[in-house]
């Protein structure tokens, strides 16, 4: 291993090489490389006697154990990944800068997938949002794409993420989690009706995908891309399987294994049935995203919404493959860092403040999670074609510490630096429509995806299965108020689809939302005009 200096380009290769030394080949030395003649030596005083603290070997090997785990991810705890390459079948040159969008570039790429809610070791058939990242290596620096398989999000205001995310978590008192006692799920839920597109996605169909292969994938988020002459769109990123889309029902999913997704997922590679998908994009000019919150008050930046596909069409741009099973899990799964600030020439991130917030919440938790070096480990390593360098140095663990060079812009020994790709002040021009200056304000079109969804997209079966997925899972619910409550919300969305909760639940909801004052909002139910 080249430790320092010249190859910070090829530290994945040089992992690569390492884990893939067979067994036979390895001398077993202690962790400072001395040969040690069997692992089961312990050294005792006598027959019966105790330890020696000179044993090394002994303290060595028990004392690594004792540092096995790292804190799992805080979110998205549960998952399973791979490795494969990114292909550029339809160049997007015309909008971004980034090479990797040139007609037939390629880069090696890692994704990982995951349900969010449950811990390490939980069930892959939960109802539950699935994660969806890629790690794409791109020549000019990793890319990331941190997304997941709804195109929407339970909520648009960051400051309201730690809460939801504690309510689908253990309880403080009970450490029982919504499976047995769904109170707090829904009392969330039931408080926060821009939830509600997201929630008819959760409890329909889609809530429990067939394994990691048969989903798509989706930004959620608005990005921006960045073309030549500095002119940019607003853009929806969507991966689209290869192998169609497939869902497991609840009363199946009890007869699945608990490791389903992350078997079908390494099964499938192993014998060669590539899983992959389309890398496909939705862009819009800032005009057309003007028109689209004035006509139709969807506004780009809110990630409750979607953009209409008939109106704004898919576009592909290329192909992804998953086609190599990961050696190490631990190395190549649990350590991968994926960032929504990682980012190449040529994509931006819009002002969408969930957005904002996760650029800043994902290596914030990594640095956490794995330590201030993590970019150094070989599978967040670069695979970039100009050496890199910069000023970071020391913390814990500098495996890679750049050597002699000088750890501050010097110039006596200068270090070199490429011209800007785009002219910044031509990028950050801003959205100039009407922002949602309280983002917790709720609107009559949130519920119209969610109408559509119930009155245009699910059949007879998926209405029903719907209406039970819902009553079965509030069965355990203690508190009527809350029941009352989100039925309420589901009266805006459908009377239809409100009486067959009631009827199902026993319990009759409040008639709709303007009467209801919620703790997640802040003035309840607002005229879209006005805002
Ligand atoms: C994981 C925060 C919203 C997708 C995570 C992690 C954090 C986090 C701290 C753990 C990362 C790690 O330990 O490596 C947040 C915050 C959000 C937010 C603060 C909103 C304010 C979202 C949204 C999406 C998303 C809207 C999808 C569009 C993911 C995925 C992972 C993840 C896929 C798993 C990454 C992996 O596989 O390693 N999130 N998140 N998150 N988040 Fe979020």
């Amino acid at each position: 291993h080249t430790a320092d200096g010249e190859k910070n380009g090829n530290a994945h290769q040089s992992y690569l090489d390492d884990r893939n030394t067979k067994a036979q080949d390895v001398v077993y030395t202690t962790s400072n490389g001395v040969p040690y003649p069997h692992p089961y030596e312990t050294q005792r005083v006598g027959e019966n006697g105790p330890l020696l603290l000179q044993d090394f070997h002994l303290i060595d090997l028990l004392s690594h154990f004792d540092r096995e785990r790292i804190p799992e991810r805080v979110v998205h705890a549960k998952g399973a990944g791979a490795h494969g390459y990114y292909k550029t079948t339809d160049s997007l040159e015309d909008l971004s800068i980034a090479g990797i969008f040139k007609e037939g570039k390629e880069c090696p790429i890692s994704i990982r997938f995951s349900t969010v809610g449950g811990e390490s070791g939980s069930h892959d058939c939960a109802r539950d949002p699935r994660g969806f990242s890629v790690k794409f290596r791109t020549e000019e620096g990793n890319w990331d794409m941190v997304a997941n398989n709804t195109p929407v999000f339970f909520l648009r205001d960051p400051a309201k993420f730690p809460h939801f995310i504690h309510t689908q978590k253990r309880h403080p008192a009970t450490h029982l989690t919504h499976a047995d006692d769904s109170t707090i799920f829904w009392d969330y839920l039931s408080q926060n009706p821009e939830s509600i597109h997201q929630v008819m996605i959760l409890m329909g169909d889609r809530g429990i995908p067939d394994g990691y292969r048969f989903m798509h994938g989706y930004s959620g988020h608005t990005m921006k891309l960045i073309n030549k002459a500095g002119e940019w769109v607003y853009v929806q990123f969507h991966f689209k399987s290869k192998q169609g889309t497939k869902f497991i029902t609840q009363e199946d999913s009890a007869g699945y294994s608990p490791d389903y997704s992350t078997k079908d997922l390494y099964n499938a590679i192993e014998k060669g049935d590539y899983p992959g998908w389309d890398l496909m994009v939705q862009t819009i000019t800032a005009k057309q995203a003007e028109e689209l919150w004035e006509k139709q008050k969807i506004n780009v930046f809110d990630l409750t919404h979607v953009w209409p596909q008939k109106q704004i069409p898919l576009r592909k741009v290329g192909e992804l493959f998953l086609n190599e099973n990961v050696k190490n899990y631990f190395a190549e799964i649990e350590q991968i860092a994926f960032n929504p600030s990682h980012l190449v020439p040529g994509i931006e991130p819009s002002a969408d403040p969930v957005l904002q917030s996760r650029l800043f919440s994902y290596p914030d938790t990594h640095r956490h999670r794995v330590g201030v070096n993590y970019q150094q480990l070989p599978v967040n390593s670069t695979r970039v074609a100009h050496r890199a360098g910069n000023f970071q140095r020391d913390g814990s663990m500098a495996f890679y510490n750049q050597g002699s060079r000088p750890n501050y812009l010097s110039s006596i020994e200068p270090i070199s630096f490429r011209e800007r790709s785009v002219d910044l002040d031509k990028t950050h021009g801003h959205f100039t429509g009407d922002a949602i200056t309280f983002l917790s304000e709720i609107r009559p079109e949130d519920f119209n995806a969610s109408r559509v969804l119930w009155e245009n997209v699910f059949d007879d079966g998926a209405k029903e299965r719907f209406v039970n997925n819902v009553s079965g899972h509030m069965a355990n619910c203690t508190d009527k108020e809350i029941i009352k409550r989100q039925i309420g919300i589901f009266r805006e969305v459908s009377n239809d689809l409100a009486g067959r909760l009631e009827k199902a639940t026993g319990v009759k909801g409040y008639d709709g939302i303007s009467g209801l004052r919620f703790n997640g909002t802040h003035n309840g139910m607002a005229k879209s005009a006005d805002l």
